[in-house]
């Protein structure tokens, strides 16, 4: 079963997303697919984050977090923000908001203060109220296929 679950979430498309939260004075960030709006009223969003995510402690004691939506030409930050360490930041362009680090160039900008944390199997969801929204140009970089990708509108894919 394992198996197939893996292989029928890897079938679904998903925006990807750098989490980022202060740690004292060093900015740190994880990549996520497991991200989605939530609520309208008021503004909400979720967050899965493994258990293990060294995120996620910095998350469980600010009980804030930016939300990064990254564009189609940053899948090295994806890849980059997928590892594990505190200086995955070197050599990243960012600069400070609401006092969360953002990304230069994404798609999305989201500031969240953390209303809830909810345990989900290995995973705790991190439940986002939005203090602040900014939208960006570029076009999203997507996660399908265990690939990196895009969006493209039906009208004006090649079929
Ligand atoms: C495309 C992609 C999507 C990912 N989605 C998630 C996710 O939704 N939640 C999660 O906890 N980890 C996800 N990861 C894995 C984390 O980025 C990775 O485990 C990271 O090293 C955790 O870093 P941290 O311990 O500094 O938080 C994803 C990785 C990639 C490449």
């Amino acid at each position: 079963m394992t198996d197939a679950f893996l292989d029928v979430m890897a079938a679904v498309p998903t925006p990807v997303s750098v989490v980022t939260a202060m740690d004292g004075t060093r900015p740190h960030g994880t990549t996520v697919s497991a991200f989605a709006s939530l609520s309208l009223d008021p503004p909400m969003v979720l967050v899965a984050l493994d258990r293990g995510s060294d995120l996620l402690k910095i998350v469980r004691e600010q009980r804030r977090c930016g939300l990064n939506v990254l564009a189609c030409a940053q899948s090295d930050l994806a890849k980059v923000f997928a590892r594990k360490g505190a200086a995955k930041f070197t050599g990243v362009r960012w600069y400070s908001e609401d006092g969360l680090p953002r990304l230069d160039g994404v798609c999305g900008w989201l500031s969240c203060n953390v209303a809830d944390l909810v345990d989900g199997g290995d995973h705790v969801v991190a439940l986002g109220t939005v203090i602040s929204a900014q939208v960006g140009n570029p076009a999203p970089l997507t996660y399908h296929a265990r690939e990196f990708g895009t969006h493209i509108a039906l009208d004006r894919a090649v079929r």
